[in-house]
């Protein structure tokens, strides 16, 4: 899958490319900016080619082309039960090229609802959360471990509280597309939002009590994982909402630390 995702982003860059030398012809004759045959004396200066895009932005857009199309097929996905009792798959949502990306476990009533992840209450939280280290999730990129809504009673998705956390063949049905939205982001940091999305992360059956607030790497060597409290226990328990904070500031200290 990795190795499909940058054969894309590859064909996507080379494109990119070749394409634009094209669109700056100005007659069509293939001669680029060659001055006129006839006039030459009396003929307008000839205006100066584009700028090439810098690689930057040919690579956010080939991301954002990435994205897009595992995005389609996280809709047609029908690998786990969840595929066929959701309203809408909450894909990911943020900044194809971000520095940080957030993983919590799965949509919830509002997600489902709305097709994007962390837009519920706890999803305000985040925010708050984020734009107290100067982020948001406009900067960042937000995914779950599922895409798909896990529901107690899949034949009610109109009632709220229905939630349930995903089953562990759930999580390895959707794993692939998390792993897919991680190797097109590359994010610098990955921050994991609760117990269920720290474990699965790091593979491990520590509790989140443990593992909060210590770094761990995804895929041992790749990316450095910071596992803090779900906001939605949060809510719950706003007692550990200084036990967030310290996580967080340690991961802006990281950013401007490492800050490239
Ligand atoms: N909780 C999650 O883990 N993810 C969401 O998107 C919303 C709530």
């Amino acid at each position: 899958m990795r190795d499909e995702l940058r054969g894309l982003i590859a064909q996507l860059r080379a494109r990119a490319e070749i394409s634009d030398p094209e669109d700056w012809k100005t007659d069509g004759s293939g001669e680029g900016f060659a001055a006129p045959r006839v006039g030459l004396a009396c003929a307008p200066a000839p205006t100066p080619a584009p700028e090439s895009p810098p690689a930057a932005a040919l690579e956010t857009l080939a991301e954002a082309a990435a994205l897009s199309s595992l995005r389609a097929e996280v809709l047609a996905c029908r690998a786990c039960p969840l595929g066929f009792q959701r309203l809408n798959p909450a894909f990911g949502v943020g900044f194809e090229d971000a520095e940080v990306m957030f993983i919590g476990e799965g949509p919830g009533f509002e997600e489902d609802r709305q097709g994007e992840p962390f837009v519920g209450k706890a999803g305000q939280l985040l925010d708050n959360i984020l734009g107290a280290i100067r982020l948001s999730r406009k900067s960042v990129y937000l995914a779950n471990i599922v895409k798909c809504h896990p529901m107690v009673d899949p034949s009610d998705p109109g009632r709220r509280g229905n939630d349930r956390p995903p089953t562990p063949e759930e999580m390895a049905a959707c794993r692939r597309f998390l792993d897919a939205q991680i190797a097109i982001v590359k994010p610098r940091f990955l921050v994991a939002l609760g117990g269920v999305a720290a474990k699965v992360m790091i593979g491990t059956e520590t509790g989140i009590m443990k593992l909060r607030g210590r770094w761990h790497e995804y895929n041992p060597g790749e990316i450095p994982l910071l596992p803090t409290f779900h906001p939605a226990f949060l809510l719950r328990s706003p007692e550990h909402k200084r036990d967030v904070w310290e996580d967080m500031k340690d991961l802006r200290r990281r950013l401007d630390a490492d800050e490239i």
